[in-house]
């Protein structure tokens, strides 16, 4: 566990983090990517550190690879690349840099790790965990295999490295579907996200998926009778959940997507309302560069997602503390199941 007062000494021995109206003012062109939903005397805070970031991110010669669920001082202030999981991953192929930061929960970080093993992958917070990836265990795969024997494994990326090397292939919220019609056998075994298998059951009905019992604890929360009761209120609100809620909540909604699918179904059919089934800061990173949508909560937390704070990647920049290692022998068998869905996903849209 970090110690956040050790931590902020240490680093006021280096940088002036001072909150600076002045300095706020000198970075206009972030400001106003974030300024619908952050006020300027938070700016004030954030500004030093994000300037402090992005000059130490040149000397380390860093890159951030961010989600969507960061907060709008990470995404819009210092992300390099910004995505879901499979554009993170896919980006992670893709980094020159020494140094990758991962904005994002620990099973991002190992994925980074694997895909591009000779790289330095920092997260600002190692306890950043999932409540999916935490699940299961490699054991819990060999116990679907000898349920279901010859059924073959499709694993959720969130998970940890060594359920990734015991599954034959991966999958996110944005192929999970492609993914599991791909398959040869009749019968699929989706890890460890319940409700996600259940949903992919609906999109594709010829074949028989059997799950593990996992479930995100951000997106469980949901009801279908909160979305009913919402829609009697606000008719015309759209309704975007992701993939991740359970199947009767999907029913409920207008659309359902990965948290990229979700940016882009908004972007192109610009409601006069929406309202977004997922973390939080999804709705905040994306207001500004969609001003003639209203973005009406709801305004569930990941409290894994949110423990990645400025101040926590500047230290693990500063400090170079924070690297993530996955046994050589482990990421060599996890790359394929994690390969093998890049691959199916970028011949499937080619
Ligand atoms: P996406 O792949 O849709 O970004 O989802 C990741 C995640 O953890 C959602 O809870
Ligand atoms: Fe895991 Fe859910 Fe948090 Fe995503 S939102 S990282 S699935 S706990």
């Amino acid at each position: 566990m970090l110690d956040l007062t050790d931590i902020r000494s240490e680093l006021g021995n280096h940088y002036d983090l001072a909150p600076s109206v002045d300095l706020a003012a000198e970075m206009p062109e972030i400001y106003a990517r974030m300024d619908r939903v952050v006020s300027p005397p938070d700016f004030a805070i954030y500004a030093p550190y994000i300037k402090a970031i992005n000059a130490l991110k040149k000397e380390r010669n860093a890159v951030i690879l961010a989600h969507n669920y960061m907060t709008p001082q990470i995404y819009h202030g210092i992300a390099d690349v910004v995505g879901d999981s499979l554009q993170l991953a896919i980006e992670a192929t893709r980094v020159e840099a020494d140094v990758i930061v991962q904005c994002g929960v620990h099973f991002m970080a190992e994925t980074s790790k694997i895909l591009n093993p000779s790289k330095t992958v920092l997260i600002p917070d190692m306890d950043a965990g999932c409540s999916l990836a935490e699940s299961i265990t490699a054991e819990g795969i060999a116990e679907m295999r000898a349920k279901y024997p010859g059924a073959p494994v499709v694993t959720y990326v969130n998970t940890t490295a060594e359920v990734k090397a015991a599954s034959d292939i991966c999958c996110t919220s944005s192929n999970a579907a492609q993914i599991v019609a791909a398959q040869e056998s009749d019968t699929v075994i989706m890890t460890p996200d319940k409700y996600l298998a259940q949903n992919v059951a609906k999109d594709v009905p010829h074949k028989r998926i059997v799950w593990w019992d996992g479930a995100c604890i951000v997106h469980e929360q949901f009801t279908a009778q909160d979305l009913r009761d919402f829609r009697a209120s606000e008719p015309t609100t759209r309704i975007i959940a992701h993939p991740e809620c359970p199947p009767d909540v999907v029913a409920e909604a207008d659309f359902s997507g990965s948290t990229s699918g979700i940016i882009d179904y908004v972007n192109s059919e610009r409601p006069e309302k929406a309202l977004l089934v997922t973390e939080c800061s999804m709705g905040s990173n994306i207001a500004n560069a969609m001003p003639d949508v209203d973005f009406v909560g709801p305004c569930n937390m990941c409290p894994f997602m949110k423990m990645i704070t400025l101040e926590k990647v500047l230290w693990t920049l500063h400090s170079m503390q924070g690297a993530v290692e996955v046994d050589p022998e482990v990421a060599d068998r996890a790359r394929v199941a994690v390969q093998r869905m890049i691959d199916v996903s970028r011949a499937q849209a080619a």
